[in-house]
């Protein structure tokens, strides 16, 4: 028996449940050297903002046991040199595109929506809100039921039924069913579970913050039972919901792990840091343990870690 390696998420159908995540591979143009871009079951874009931004003061990144930590913040050119120039790239690569976005305040995200609708060649929307929101004290907008809310229904009105929506929530809450809740029944389609989390380091010889930003986001294999608890305890809760996981996987064993927590397909991100094939070895190894366990299909393993 074959092993059916397609999975849905949010309503869209991909071949493969292994994505790249978000800012770890820009738009594509360094990993697809290394792998055909179509391969996997689709790019995630760097988050894109309104305006051309150049991000945190230096340095930006510390390494930590197991982990980064980064504060390279939502560098980009904005979205309408994204929309001329890496969007057309990726479509002639016959990548699928899942547009990540980001935004300051719920006006941006629905600008943003604006410039995406009707755009062909896209597959779906990650809204990344795990931003500040400068109307809420810099509250970050994922930590607040209400502000992540505001923002997907906006996304959500101007969108339409044209595209899925995935809102991608911050694990730095204390009850992340809450905030799930709130966006799903605000509009989204699914969700992408999780960000980095917030963490710091104090260089000892100068004794003062190693980040010109401060804190950053933690990522890497130190958030891994992060993102399974996260994803755990949300599948738990909602069980219906798709949720697109990530944090921390460096093999396909790690990908099976998010899987049978909940996940219906799995972001990679530090891992193509160090490997650059990370993503495609990744997808090799998840193909082989899923047919070794014998699961017929990818949907079989979703949430199997729920059932007695
Ligand atoms: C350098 C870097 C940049 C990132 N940029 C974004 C971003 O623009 N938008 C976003 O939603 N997440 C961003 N993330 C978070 C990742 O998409 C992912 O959620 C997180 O790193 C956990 O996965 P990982 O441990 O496999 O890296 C970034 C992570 C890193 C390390």
């Amino acid at each position: 028996m074959t092993l059916d390696f397609g999975t849905t998420l949010g309503g869209a159908w991909f071949p493969t449940p292994i994505f790249t995540a978000s800012g770890c591979a820009s738009s594509g143009k360094e990993l697809s050297q290394f792998f055909p871009l179509r391969e996997i079951g689709a790019v995630v874009t760097k988050s894109i903002m309104l305006k051309p931004r150049a991000g945190r003061p230096t340095p930006r990144m510390a390494e930590t046991p197991s982990g980064m930590l980064n504060s390279i913040g939502l560098q980009g050119p904005g979205i309408d040199a994204f929309l001329i120039e890496d969007i057309p790239w990726l479509a002639s690569q016959g990548a699928r595109i899942i547009v990540s976005i980001a935004g300051e305040t719920a006006e941006e995200y629905a600008v943003l929506s604006r410039k995406l609708r009707g755009v062909s060649g896209i597959s779906a929307l990650e809204v990344n809100i795990s931003c500040p929101n400068v109307e809420n004290r810099g509250l970050v907008f994922a930590c607040d039921p209400t502000s992540a809310s505001e923002v997907i229904k906006s996304v959500r009105s101007i969108i339409g039924g044209d595209l899925p929506i995935l809102a991608k929530l911050t694990p730095d809450v204390t009850n992340i069913v809450n905030i799930a809740t709130a966006v799903m029944t605000s509009g989204a389609d699914g969700l992408a579970l999780i960000n980095t989390v917030l963490g710091m380091v104090i260089n000892t010889e100068t004794m003062r913050p190693h980040l010109g930003g401060i804190t950053g986001g933690l990522s890497g294999p130190a958030i891994r039972p992060i993102a399974v608890r996260a994803i755990y305890q949300v599948r738990q809760a909602l069980p219906n919901v798709s949720i697109l996981g990530m944090g921390g996987v460096t093999s396909g064993k790690d990908a099976l792990e998010l899987i049978l927590a909940g996940a219906s397909g799995v972001s990679i991100g530090t891992a193509s840091f160090g490997d650059p094939s990370a993503v495609i070895r990744i997808q090799r190894e998840l193909h082989q343990i899923l047919q070794d366990k014998g699961f017929n299909s990818v949907r079989e393993a979703v949430g199997h870690a729920h059932r007695d």
